[in-house]
């Protein structure tokens, strides 16, 4: 019980934080979360040649904000412990859907299930 209570203080912080400020400083190759004061939380990720990859960073099994992971380049959720490719599809459970693209007004309930199991 503590230390479900420690995770969900953590997550409550983890709100407020913001791995990045602005999207253009993010390396090639690399990504990170953008939380600004005005919208919701993005996982964004710039591939190789530059071009942006944008999805809500609210993990689809509880709502966690996710956390990029440099050595997997991956978006890992630190709550229940999802993982998410660098493309936003569900690596691992107990999430059941990918993350949900920044631009999808439906919400990440309407994507597919990318496979693997789930806990
Ligand atoms: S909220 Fe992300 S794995 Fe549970």
């Amino acid at each position: 019980m503590v230390k479900h209570d420690i995770q969900i203080n953590t997550q409550y912080r983890r709100f407020l934080q913001t791995d990045i400020t602005e999207i253009e400083e993010l390396g090639r190759g690399s990504g990170g979360v953008l939380n600004s004061a005005t919208s919701k939380p993005l996982a964004v990720y710039k591939d190789e040649e530059g071009k942006m990859h944008k999805y809500s960073a609210l993990c689809p099994h509880m709502k966690g904000v996710v956390c990029w992971n440099d050595v997997e380049k991956s978006f890992d959720c630190p709550v229940h412990g999802s993982r998410f490719s660098k493309d936003g599809i569900r690596v691992v459970g107990p999430a059941k859907a990918n993350l949900a693209p920044a631009d999808n007004k439906a919400g990440a309930e309407d994507q597919e299930y990318a496979g693997g199991s789930s806990m």
